[in-house]
C-alpha cells in the first residue's frame, strides 16, 4: 500500500501530469484538498473510488482515513492544489506516515506561480532585470512568518516576487514594496489562474489597489517586479551568435571542442 501525493495543478483539469493522472486512476481511495482541486481531476478516479474532501478534516482525521486504507491494503491518491513543495501541508503528513511506517511517493504538479506567469505571457527572469523569483507570502492566521522573512528583505534584492496567500493584504504589500521597487513598478494580480473564470489585473504599485475589485479574493497571486512589463531588456547570451558553448562551438579554438 502506498500513499501517492499528487500535485493537482492550479485549476485547469488538463494541467495534471500523466503520472498523476495514472496514479489517481489506479488508486481506490482519493483524498483531495477542498475547493482548489478541480472536478475534472477527480474524474480520473476509478469507479467505486472512495473520494473524500479533506478541507473540513483535522490532520488526525486525515491520518485515520489513510490508516484505514492501509489496513485494507488500498492505495491512496492524496491531491493538493498546484505543486506539493509549497504551502501544501504535505510535510506534516509525510512525517506522520514515516512514523507509522506507511509508504508514500510524491508526484509534482504545476504551481500557481508558473500558471500565473503563463497566463500573463511573461518570463519572470529577464537578463539584466531579475534573475531570481521569490515565492513568498505575508503572515496569516494559520502561519506566522519567520522573523527574517520580511517582504522588505526580499524586496531589497530587486527579485521578481510571487506573493501567495496575501491578496487580502494588498495595501500592506504595496506600502512595504514601494520604497524598494518605486511606485511605477509593474504589478499583476492573477485570480484563479487557468480556471474558466480566470481574471488578470495589471497595474503598478501606485495603481493596483484601486484596480483590484472586491471580487478578487483568496485564490489570487500577486506578482511584482520590473520583469513583468519589460521591453528594453538584454537578450540572453545563451543564443547569441558569438557565444561559444558546448552545444554550438564557435570560432577556431572553441572552449568545448567536438
Ligand atoms: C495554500 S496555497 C497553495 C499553493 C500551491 N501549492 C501552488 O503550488 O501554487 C494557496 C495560494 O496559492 C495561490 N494560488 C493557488 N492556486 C491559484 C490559482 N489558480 N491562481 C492564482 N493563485 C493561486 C494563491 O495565492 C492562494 O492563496
Amino acid at each position: 500500500m502506498t500513499v501517492h501525493f499528487i500535485g493537482a495543478g492550479p485549476g485547469a483539469a488538463d494541467l495534471l501530469t500523466l503520472r498523476g493522472r495514472d496514479l489517481i486512476a489506479a488508486s481506490p481511495v482519493c483524498l483531495y484538498a477542498g475547493s482548489l482541486v478541480p472536478e475534472g481531476v477527480l474524474a480520473h478516479c476509478p469507479p467505486g473510488c472512495r473520494i473524500v474532501n479533506t478541507a473540513p478534516m483535522s490532520l488526525d482525521a486525515i491520518m485515520a482515513e489513510i490508516a484505514a486504507a492501509d489496513a485494507e491494503g488500498l492505495d491512496v491518491a492524496r491531491l493538493h492544489s498546484g505543486d506539493l513543495s509549497i504551502w501544501s501541508a504535505m510535510g506534516e503528513q509525510l512525517r506522520r506516515l514515516r512514523t507509522l511506517g506507511i509508504a508514500y511517493d510524491v508526484t509534482p504538479g504545476v504551481p500557481s506561480f508558473a500558471a500565473s506567469a503563463a497566463a500573463l505571457g511573461v518570463e519572470l527572469t529577464l537578463p539584466g532585470l531579475a534573475q531570481s523569483v521569490v515565492l513568498t507570502r505575508t503572515s496569516g492566521r494559520a502561519s506566522a512568518m519567520p522573523e527574517r522573512e520580511t517582504l522588505a528583505a526580499f524586496a531589497s534584492t530587486g527579485a521578481t516576487l510571487a506573493i501567495h496567500l496575501s491578496i487580502h493584504a494588498l495595501g500592506q504589500v504595496v506600502a512595504e514594496l514601494v520604497p524598494f521597487y518605486g511606485a511605477d513598478c509593474p504589478v499583476a494580480v492573477v485570480w484563479r489562474a487557468t480556471w474558466p473564470d480566470q481574471r488578470i489585473v495589471r497595474g503598478s504599485l501606485a495603481t493596483i489597489e484601486r484596480a483590484v475589485g472586491p471580487e478578487i479574493d483568496r485564490t489570487a497571486l500577486i506578482l511584482v517586479g520590473r520583469a513583468l512589463a519589460a521591453e528594453g531588456f538584454e537578450e540572453s547570451r545563451l543564443y547569441a551568435g558569438d557565444y561559444d558553448r558546448r552545444y554550438r562551438p564557435v570560432g577556431t579554438a572553441p572552449r568545448f571542442p567536438e
